[in-house]
């Protein structure tokens, strides 16, 4: 979810809404925004879907106000709906608040202190704005007294960020967070309170962060923090140099065609970036070379695309740096934590650093006292600042759902980390050059991934990507890149176990696109799309150079065979684009998806 509010710049609305529109990453299913004036006036304008439908609502009823909170939803408790959109209030719409987060105890807490109270919703933000509420006024507490009181009632794994308003005090924004990003952005006309830097750009680039406890009131001219404790404390704002330009699509019709273009660009920016003119590696202190040195396995968490980077990463440390090498999805590793080697170092890899199951991880690791590195797209992030390391992904803001060129941005981050810490024939700067081209060639043929999508997608329910070793790892990226956004149901299989049960899906013309970048098992795979078809598969074959024969679907390009997969995957981002147009759906905003998902 992301949260919005703005204080003291004249009418908050047009701020808030598009804030919202640039945190429609987190979620899409809701959205809602709450305003307040000096006369007593509010508003509370909430709205089912996407934000424009907000948008419309907001300036149909001619709402306004000086001061405002607003959120965009990624339902957890509660089924999409109005009732459960934020901001919630409390019975007698003195309080609104927004959320972000989970509330583990709120049925225990409705029970022992909301058992009167007739809900609105069933949300859990909807029991934390009653509490609120009810400690204002049976126990006559300050607002801010009230909301601390709230907060000190939450169970310990609750995470929050929390945006509450008190009508009788309409110019206050009342903040609180703990394991949920939020941050001040403060200017001498007004100051504001956002999820992320990029939803108040354009009022702000100075933003004070806040820490896990804090709690601050949000004034027009002043901002008071208190700490964990309770204690004032005074916070330096940070200075963030974003260009808003960078966040435009420009001519493209979607975010997603304009990353996947750009993975070129990104290509030659990190071998720029990494590696000096003599072809060293520059860009990763020694710190970290050091100690993942001293350490005997290494451990990838992750989520999502970025959990299949790390399955492609791994080949590089095992084979360049000679370090085993286990890649683990978060929401797995952080609950059934497997026994560890005596001296592991942690890698984290996240595009937006803020994956609430990453960062489950990463806590329980640094109790550990292990060490950890965070390779992230968005430096200044959870994940970045609570590691050990950081180092950048440097792919620019992402902002299509569908995530493309962070995961190869990620891969080539991976790979300069191993060429690092081992001892390489191959001169990796010239060739991720070689890379750059490639990805640019293969972007330049639009017209034939059209074709394919268009001739073996079209009225098709599921599909398979299917390849050995390293193209296993891509085939799963590239059926979530298909499925997640077209809803064509596609599997993404290691081909040699495809004959060992899921072969009895395959139907006449259900598609199979095979991966063939790897010399070793290349004879191997052409007998397994031989398999295929025999069963009535459409097999479209995507291989490359000296492993081509006349009839494959697409022919790549070659370059060093363990960077092969940030060529291989391409095609798929490009196949699952133009099959998602087809079908005339929102190719950068998929349905029950968010961008970052900072709920476990
Ligand atoms: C969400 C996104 C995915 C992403 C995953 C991990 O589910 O929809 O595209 O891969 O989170 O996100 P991260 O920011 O940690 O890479």
């Amino acid at each position: 979810c992301g949260i919005v509010g703005v204080t003291g710049v004249g009418n908050a609305l047009p701020y808030l809404l598009r804030g919202l529109e640039k945190l429609e990453y987190r979620g899409y299913d809701s959205a809602g925004v709450y305003l307040a004036n000096p006369d007593g006036t509010d508003f509370l304008v909430k709205e089912k879907g996407r934000v424009s439908a907000l948008v419309a609502e907001a300036q149909a009823q001619g709402v306004y106000g000086t001061a405002g909170i607003a959120h965009t939803r990624w339902a957890t408790h509660g089924n999409v709906s109005v009732e459960n959109a934020h901001p919630q209030a409390s019975s007698d719409h003195r309080f609104h608040l927004v959320h972000n987060g989970v509330i583990e105890n709120y049925q225990e807490l409705q029970g022992q202190y909301l058992a009167d109270v007739t809900f609105a919703s069933q949300t859990d933000t909807e029991i934390a704005v009653q509490l609120v509420d009810k400690f204002a006024k049976e126990e006559q507490l300050s607002t801010r007294d009230a909301f601390a009181k709230m907060i000190s009632l939450l169970d310990g794994n609750s995470a929050y960020g929390f945006l509450l308003m008190d009508s009788q005090e309409p110019d206050t924004l009342y903040v609180a967070k703990k394991k949920s990003p939020l941050l001040i952005g403060v200017s001498d006309h007004g100051n504001a309170v956002t999820s992320d830097a990029a939803a108040m750009l354009d009022m702000t680039a100075d933003f004070i962060e806040l820490m896990d406890g804090d709690i601050a009131l949000v004034k027009p001219n002043s901002v008071e923090i208190f700490g964990a404790d309770g204690q004032a404390v005074d916070r330096k704002p940070f200075h963030l140099d974003i260009d808003p330009a960078q966040t435009d699509k420009g001519a493209y019709p979607y975010y997603m065609l304009k990353e996947i273009d750009e993975q070129a660009v990104v290509a030659r920016t990190l071998a720029g970036h990494y590696f000096n003119d003599e072809g060293e590696i520059v860009g990763i202190g020694c710190g970290i070379g050091d100690t993942i040195k001293q350490a005997d396995r290494l451990y990838i968490i992750a989520a999502g695309t970025s959990y299949h980077a790390g399955l492609v990463g791994k080949r590089y440390f095992e084979n360049w740096a000679n370090i085993p090498t286990e890649v683990h999805i978060a929401s797995e590793f952080a609950y059934d934590q497997p026994l560890l080697s005596e001296h592991p170092f942690f890698i984290f890899l996240s595009q937006s650093g803020e994956t609430a199951d990453s960062r489950e991880v990463l806590d329980n690791i640094k109790r550990q006292g292990f060490p950890t590195l965070t390779i992230a797209n968005v430096m200044n992030s959870t994940l970045t600042r609570e590691a050990d390391f950081a180092l950048p992904v440097l792919a620019g803001p992402e902002i299509a759902v569908a995530s493309t060129k962070a995961y190869t941005a990620q891969i080539i981050v991976q790979a300069i980390l191993a060429y690092s810490l081992g001892d390489v024939e191959l001169d990796l700067k010239q060739e991720l050059a070689k890379v750059a081209v490639e990805i640019q060639a293969i972007t330049d043929e639009k017209m034939t991934f059209q074709a394919i999508a268009e001739s073996a997608l079209q009225n098709q329910h599921s599909a398979f990507y299917i390849g050995r070793g390293m193209d296993a790892a891509v085939a799963l990226e590239a059926a979530l890149k298909l499925k997640e956004i077209s809803y064509i149901q596609t599997e993404g299989f290691a081909a040699g176990e495809l004959k060992h049960g899921t072969i009895s899906l395959i139907e006449e013309g259900t598609p199979v696109f095979a991966l063939l970048t790897q010399a070793k098992t290349a004879g191997l795979l052409r007998g397994e799309v031989a398999q295929v078809a025999a069963r009535g598969a459409n097999t479209i074959t995507i291989s490359s150079k000296s492993l081509a024969r006349p009839d494959d679907a697409y022919v790549l390009p070659e370059v060093d065979e363990l960077l092969m997969p940030l060529l291989a995957v391409i095609p798929a981002q490009l196949i699952a684009y133009y099959a998602t147009l087809a079908r005339g759906l929102d190719v950068d905003r998929p349905r029950n998806l968010a961008k970052s998902v900072t709920v476990q």
